[in-house]
């Protein structure tokens, strides 16, 4: 079938490489000419394991181009929307750009196709298309709007495409049920468990979701902080919660703090519609509060553990990324991290292996470093932010050479303790007192 998707970002172009994979035809719009371009010359924008390899498959197996063009391909049944839904003045989870590429479609599809928007809605984003249809079809005849929010993470995309722990598909009104089953029937190949319900409730799964799992990760957080100051040790706490099934040991690790493009927001954008509603939700708005609180507690912990004023210190952070397996360093905790830091008077150099210039267009104030041992030079303290797979096994005793200080402070549970201790170095490991 010949599919047409908006927004070429990491959920789009995940997407539509999904989606050639099961064998369609996938012509993908792009607002950015200079995305166009790198796309059609097999260059991938953003950093997601395996996507620029299978672009290019896909588009030497003739089933994905790019183009600028936003209207839909003539025999195009559907368009799959996956523009932004960013913050901006209006609030998190703005509909701007859903709405301007949903009127455009609307604009000129024919009636009988069915325009999935993908990208993550507030809950009263469906009413928001509902208004652009109904405006629509005051014309005439138009082309069916529903929604099919996807639940994939940045640096597990392709895989979470393909084997995804749902398919949702959302009507803006009853007699819309039909078009949005046919959009969940597109995954059908995968075999997954499938929900068509009303957009507002299928919006609200999206939210819910990801609240609920930044929920999880805040409450581990908090948990480390509980077994630093009892000496207990947070990974065999989560590690023995995580063995109720009911609870699961998933979205349990702590760290530095919650980032990306999307639990963040989310995490304000539930507490904001029930102001809005006038709904008490007390536990709901502590989440994005607890994340607030938990990233001041790692750099105040960092300065305890310091032993010196940050004051004057060199600070060298390891990982800038907001996670491991992306380049991203959207609402980044390493970031946050540089930031108070420097306010605390310390000098902070950055290194990461993906992510070093999106961080610096990020943070211009952040000083760079060609690789650890350099990030290394003259620091008083080592703080590993981000749980790449190399800092796994980074050679300790020639980073020691290169340091001022000895501590090393681990807040992704990430390094070689045996070697940062061979190597002469102090070890602190977030929640791992014991
Ligand atoms: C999230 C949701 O997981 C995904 O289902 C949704 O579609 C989009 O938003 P993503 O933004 O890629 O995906 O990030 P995620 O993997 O959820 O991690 C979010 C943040 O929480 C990262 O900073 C990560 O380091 C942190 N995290 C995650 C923890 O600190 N501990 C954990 O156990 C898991």
């Amino acid at each position: 079938m010949h599919l047409f998707l908006v927004g070429a970002g990491p959920v789009g172009l995940v997407t539509a490489v999904g989606f050639a994979r099961l064998g369609h035809h996938v012509t993908v719009a792009d607002i950015d000419p200079s995305r166009v371009a790198a796309l059609s010359a097999g260059r991938s924008p953003i950093f997601e394991p395996g996507l620029e390899e299978a672009l290019r498959a896909e588009k030497a197996a003739g089933r994905l181009e790019f183009t600028g063009n936003p209207e839909p391909p003539t025999g195009a049944a559907f368009s799959i929307v996956c523009v932004g839904t960013p913050t901006d003045a209006s609030g998190p989870l703005s509909t701007g750009q859903v709405e301007a590429v949903v009127a455009g479609l609307l604009a000129c599809a024919p009636p009988e196709h069915v325009v999935a928007v993908r990208s993550t809605l507030p809950v009263e984003g469906p009413d928001r298309l509902a208004g652009l249809v109904a405006a629509r079809r005051g014309r005439g005849p138009c082309a069916t709007v529903v929604t099919n929010p996807e639940f994939m993470r940045e640096g597990a995309g392709l895989r979470d495409f393909e084997v995804p722990s749902r398919v949702v598909a959302g009507w803006l009104s009853p007699e819309d049920r039909e078009a949005a089953q046919a959009v969940a029937d597109l995954y059908a190949p995968l075999n997954a468990p499938t929900l068509v319900a009303d957009a507002r409730s299928v919006a609200l799964i999206k939210l819910a979701s990801n609240v609920f799992l930044a929920t999880k990760i805040a409450f581990a957080n908090e948990l480390a902080r509980v077994c630093d100051a009892v000496g207990a040790d947070v990974d065999l706490v989560t590690t023995g919660v995580g063995m109720d099934e009911r609870i699961g040991r998933a979205f349990l690790s702590a760290g530095p703090g919650i980032g990306g493009s999307c639990l963040p927001e989310q995490a304000l954008a539930l507490p904001l519609l029930s102001s809005r509603l006038g709904v008490p939700t007390p536990l709901i708005d502590a989440v994005s509060r607890s994340n607030v609180s938990h990233q001041q507690a790692v750099v105040a912990r960092l300065g305890a553990l310091l032993g010196r004023p940050l004051g004057g210190a060199r600070v060298a952070l390891l990982g800038l990324a907001f996670k491991a397996g992306t380049d991203d360093v959207r609402e980044s905790p390493a970031l946050a991290l540089a930031r108070e830091l420097r306010a605390a008077g310390a000098s902070v150099v950055g290194f990461d292996p993906r992510a070093g210039e999106p961080a610096r267009r990020a943070d211009p104030l952040l000083e760079l470093a060609a690789g650890p041992l350099e990030a290394a030079e003259g620091a008083a303290a080592v703080v590993v932010a981000t749980e790449w797979a190399e800092f796994r096994a980074l050679d300790w005793a020639a980073l020691r050479t290169r340091m001022q200080g000895d501590l090393v402070y681990d807040t992704r549970n990430v390094v070689d303790r045996q070697a940062v201790r061979a190597a002469g170095l102090r070890l602190e490991v977030l929640g791992r007192r014991a």
